[in-house]
């Protein structure tokens, strides 16, 4: 097939446009009576009980005739109910992958739009489209009962050209005129895999000189004007983002080879085959890690198959899989013909196409690899939405893990169009009380959200007005903020957060120490009421900012009440509840040195971090809040489980949803919930960006036009470096120390302003743009100085 890029118009990126009006397009596809027509596929040595149906994918085309080529614009706007590629004339139209991506289905469909201009020509065109099952009615989620289809039975798509003439204007839409068929797509699913069989292909189906007249005609349904919305989706678009070569090919004897591509990435595999006889099968299979053997370990897939099968038809062929994407680091390759060499194959890396603008780097190369590990489990992550895991059947955007990695991402990632778009995703799962959901979009998960997921529709919408300074967007959200808020309140008599729980999963995936449930949701009620009143004022909502302030300082006194003791004593003793509570400010001033040695006893007690997905974030920043960075920084250097660096010393380069996912003691966890790409730990990241490099982007200049630079540094490292590009140009810091001697640079970029607290001393430097130089003499044990007041850091809260 063709695949030459069309001249196109990029996604537009303008957040909640609608496109024009679809005139007399309708939905098309096959019939639903034709959704059985299916191919079993087994899970072989996998699984042998376990099989399912997969549909093949559909083929459409329709030619028209242009009498002129001077043609003054040709806009293409098309989408699909479930996946799309689209053809003019040959030329694929777009490099997106996976489009239109995921929404729920039910609220929103994204649309894509494109100028086609220069593939038009005068007499005879074509456009073609294949169209997948994907998000919309393939398997979603961990619920297998349906064998996905949690939005339809068949895919459709939907796609209107308007081609504008000197003196005319040619329309051309999905309607009952176009035709249908298949092709070498056998099936394709996001997590069982993809099918091709190049045998099976029409040779030159997306051209113009194509004899179609044995297709069929294609189903066609008007657009229902009360269905969903159609917006263009404000992320960019999934694209390849960058290609790899494979580290390692090893035979395995057999005709099965064993390729280690050297990352944990999300994508798929491209094969170059030679040489297969027709009808020869090559058999992909993918994997994060391996067993001691040097087999794929598949087991901690569950359900999700993520097998590619190529069917050869002989002569030169190349495979690349187009409606699928996996979580791997090997693939296992058997049945290839001859002998496969490194050049025949590499790893396609897909996700939405966000600009890395964040580095970190320092003295010590494992914490750099943790940084790097951070930001490919977030490249991992992020298939149109968010996600919890990228390989498992799961795959769906849980807002709890979201909101916890946000504070990290945002330092790395550019991600204002993607949180601009999922943000959509949770106020469209936002239900009439206000609740927020577990995952957005909702995806069979009908449930209202926990505490510490469902608070990420405040959450989230505030981080990313610090970080990108929108407050367009942050407007968007507020109403539904607010909402949010209401709901809390309605749930929680005395203010303590009792009710409207929904899965209440706690703080998940703790080290053997559980925080009371009601505490963390009082917790994050209070967090959840402090970003809503922050975004009100940022809105110039003065009214509404002074009432949630003083409702803040009631939950806050609520949260003392109940769960806080005369000796800084939190309820349950954890560090969880003393890290969440010193952080969010949930003390009383006077006892915040107290509940501080408390923490650090909970430390002490085991020698080792007991946080889950929820304390993890906040531990290191209440322990350098409470001048005790020493402290955070033994927990970052532990290499042993549980900790951060366990990972990296085993050779992890993505976060592993466990601190024990695999130990020298016992190997790999259970594999019912073992991901080796889930990025809710990788949280620490924020502190090594915020403490330890020392920025923090301020809210009385969002966007980093104001930020605070205030590292803690620490002995057993020599340096920091770190930076960020902002809407202006970069913005850096590097310190330098060998005790006693401290210095730090920091350049601000045009436009921007930066506060300088030297570690150790209370007064502070106000910097314009331009690059800056400081220096101190520190003495190795500077971090037993007092801490700045609660007060002072209070607004330097995300
Ligand atoms: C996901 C988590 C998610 C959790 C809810 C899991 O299956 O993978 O990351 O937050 O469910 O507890």
């Amino acid at each position: 097939m063709t695949a030459e890029s069309a001249q196109t118009l990029t996604n537009p990126h303008s957040r909640n446009d609608t496109p024009p009006p679809w005139g007399d397009a309708c939905w098309i596809g096959k019939p639903e009576t034709e959704a059985a027509q299916a191919t079993p596929v087994g899970r072989g040595e996998d699984r042998p009980q376990d099989t399912m149906t997969l549909k093949p994918l559909t083929y459409l085309r329709r030619e028209f005739d242009l009498k002129q080529a001077d043609i003054v614009s040709a806009r293409l706007n098309v989408t699909a109910l479930g996946l799309y590629q689209i053809f003019v004339n040959g030329h694929r139209v777009g490099d997106h992958v996976l489009a239109p991506g995921f929404t729920d289905y039910n609220a929103r469909v994204h649309v894509q739009h494109f100028a086609v201009r220069d593939v038009l020509v005068a007499g005879r065109n074509v456009i073609a489209a294949v169209i997948a099952d994907g998000w919309y009615c393939g398997f979603v989620g961990f619920d297998r009962g349906r064998q996905g289809r949690l939005w339809g039975e068949v895919p459709r798509l939907l796609a209107r050209l308007e081609i504008t003439l000197d003196e005319d204007t040619v329309i051309v839409e999905t309607d009952a005129q176009w035709r249908r068929s298949t092709g070498r797509f056998v099936y394709a699913d996001l997590q069982m895999g993809e099918m091709q069989d190049g045998r099976t292909e029409p040779v030159g189906w997306t051209a113009s000189d194509f004899d179609d007249s044995t297709w069929s005609p294609v189903h066609a349904d008007a657009v229902d004007m009360n269905g969903p919305a159609f917006t263009y989706s404000a992320a960019p678009p999934i694209t390849v983002t960058e290609t790899l070569l494979p580290q390692l090919v090893r035979p395995m004897g057999g005709k099965r080879w064993v390729v280690d591509f050297g990352q944990n990435l999300v994508g798929v595999v491209r094969l170059r085959i030679d040489g297969g006889t027709p009808g020869q099968r090559v058999h992909l299979r993918h994997a994060e890690a391996l067993t001691p053997d040097g087999n794929l370990y598949t087991d901690n897939l569950r359900s999700a198959l993520a097998h590619d099968i190529y069917v050869c038809a002989g002569g030169s062929e190349e495979f690349r899989p187009e409606f699928t994407a996996h979580g791997f680091r090997y693939a296992e390759i058997a049945g290839y013909p001859g002998t496969l060499h490194p050049a025949d194959v590499n790893a396609l890396v897909l996700h939405t196409d966000v600009a890395r603008i964040g580095t970190f780097s320092c003295s010590s190369p494992e914490l750099s690899q943790l940084n790097e590990n951070v930001d490919w489990t977030i490249r991992g992550n992020l298939l149109d939405v968010p996600t919890d895991c990228p390989q498992r059947d799961e795959r769906l955007g849980w807002l709890g893990d979201a909101q916890l990695i946000m504070t990290s991402a945002v330092y790395l990632r550019d991600l204002g169009g993607v949180l601009a778009k999922w943000t959509q995703d949770i106020r469209d799962a936002q239900t009439p009380s206000g609740a927020f959901p577990d995952v957005a979009p909702r995806a069979g998960l009908e449930q209202d959200g926990a505490p510490g997921w469902a608070d990420a529709g405040a959450i989230v919408p505030w981080i990313a007005f610090l970080s990108y300074g929108s407050t367009d967007e942050l407007a968007r959200n507020y109403e539904s903020m607010s909402r949010w808020v209401d709901c809390l309140v309605a749930n929680s008599p005395g203010l303590i957060r009792t009710r409207g729980l929904g899965r209440n999963y706690g703080d998940w995936l703790d080290f053997g120490t559980a925080t009371p449930r009601y505490l963390l949701g009082t917790a994050y009620f209070a967090y959840s009421v402090e970003v809503v009143a922050h975004a009100a004022q940022a809105l110039g909502h003065t009214a509404d900012a002074a009432r949630l302030s003083a409702l803040w300082a009631d939950v806050r006194a609520a949260f003392i009440a109940e769960f806080v003791d005369d000796e800084g004593r939190v309820d349950g003793d954890t560090q969880t509840g003393y890290a969440m509570a010193l952080h969010l400010d949930l003390i009383p001033a006077e006892l915040r040195e107290r509940a501080a040695d408390n923490l650090v006893a909970a430390i002490d007690r085991v020698g080792h971090l007991t946080t889950g997905i929820h304390g993890s974030r906040f531990l290191c920043p209440a322990l350098s809040d409470a001048g005790r960075s020493a402290r955070a920084y033994d927990l970052l250097f532990a290499d042993k489980s549980p900790s951060w660096l366990h990972m990296v010393a085993n050779g992890a380069t993505t976060i592993w949803e466990r601190w024990d996912g695999w130990t020298t003691e016992y190997g790999f966890h259970n594999p019912r919930m073992n991901s080796f790409n889930h990025y809710a730990l990788g949280s620490v990241a924020e502190w090594m960006h915020r403490y330890v490099a020392g920025i923090t982007p301020m809210r009385d200049g969002p966007g980093w036009r104001h930020c605070l630079v205030r590292p803690h540094p620490d002995p057993r490292l020599s340096w920091v470096a770190a930076s960020h590009q902002t809407t202006t140009g970069e913005f850096s810091v590097r310190w330098d120390y060998e005790a006693p001697q401290f210095e730090l640079s920091v350049r601000v970029p045009p436009h921007a302003r930066a506060t300088i607290a030297m570690p150790g001393q209370e007064e502070t430097t106000e910097i314009g743009p331009g690059s800056h130089n400081f220096r101190t003499e520190l003495a190795q044990n500077w971090m037993a100085a007092p801490a700045l007041s609660p007060d002072r850091l209070h607004h330097t809260r995300a």
